[in-house]
């Protein structure tokens, strides 16, 4: 694919492997790492011979530690709204996409990353897989479908326990949730979601697909408006003293003192 910085797709015959690589920041979502995965899954939509997309964080350490909290610092109510909207458009594309797609989480999948598996059809783990919404520490609420699709997948009362407190979660805990189908190795993480993906692939893809829409087009949780509310108390919060408190502690790598403001 061209002219990706951040994002690299390799192919393994009929399944696609889409990697976050954006290393050194532990593969955290800026504006750009978002567009380019939308143009990732919007060229994998075209391409009759996928089958099945892997999404993976590339190196060791994380999935996707979240969006990028140094440009989220700089935002606005205005342009609050706006990232949470572009983040959200991307994930939905991605959660209606036509061809199954699997998360492959190894280590740390956090705010925007924790939303990104939550967006894909399905999520393997690796044992080291770490989940979570601390967003509330740093004064803002999940912004890309999190408040929504968590509770949808895990039940009302772990989604709240999750999202209030910010703590994360292990792989054996997110197993026993329902947040992840299985729990593997870290080195056989992505050869042990291909074969995953294979149990999808083998079988008819128009089916596939209509199984899909059918189980999404009958949840309809995300709806449009439920997805306008997120981005408005999103961008709402820009505004808020604890907010500007709680990225900057988190840059100058200290712990944020909130005041309720
Ligand atoms: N946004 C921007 N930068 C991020 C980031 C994020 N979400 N997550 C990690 N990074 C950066 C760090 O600032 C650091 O950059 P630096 O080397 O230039 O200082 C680099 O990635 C490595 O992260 P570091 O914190 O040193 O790794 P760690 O192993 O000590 O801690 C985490 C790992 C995931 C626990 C920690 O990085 C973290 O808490 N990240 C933020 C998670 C979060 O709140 N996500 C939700 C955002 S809405």
């Amino acid at each position: 694919m061209a002219d990706l910085r951040y994002i690299r797709v390799e192919r393994d015959a009929e399944i696609a492997v889409v990697f976050v690589d954006r290393q050194d920041k532990l593969n955290a979502l800026n504006a750009e790492v978002v567009a380019e995965l939308g143009r990732a899954f919007e060229e994998l939509r075209e391409d009759e011979g996928v089958r099945g997309v892997i999404v993976t964080g590339a190196g060791e350490k994380a999935f996707v530690a979240g969006a990028d909290i140094d440009e989220l610092a700089q935002m606005d109510s205005i342009s609050g709204v706006g990232v949470s909207r572009h983040g959200q458009d991307v994930f939905l594309a991605i959660e209606r996409f036509p061809k199954p797609v699997l998360a492959a989480v190894g280590g740390y999948a956090l705010g925007g990353g924790c939303e990104l598996a939550l967006a894909c059809h399905l999520r393997v783990a690796s044992e080291n897989a770490r989940f979570g919404q601390p967003e509330v520490g740093l004064g803002i609420i999940p912004g890309y479908g999190g408040t929504i699709r968590l509770s949808r997948l895990v039940g009302l009362g772990r989604a709240i326990e999750l999202t209030l407190t910010g703590e994360m979660v292990g792989a054996e805990r997110a197993l026993q949730i329902g947040l992840v189908s299985a729990v593997v190795p870290r080195e056989s993480l992505l050869s042990d979601a291909k074969d995953f993906m294979r149990r999808i692939t083998k079988n008819a893809p128009i089916a596939v697909r209509m199984a899909l829409e059918s189980i999404y087009g009958g949840l309809d949780n995300a709806s449009p408006e439920a997805l306008a509310f997120e981005s408005s108390l999103f961008g709402l919060l820009a505004s808020t003293e604890d907010m500007k408190e709680g990225m900057t502690a988190f840059m100058e790598k200290r712990k944020a003192d909130f005041k309720g403001r």
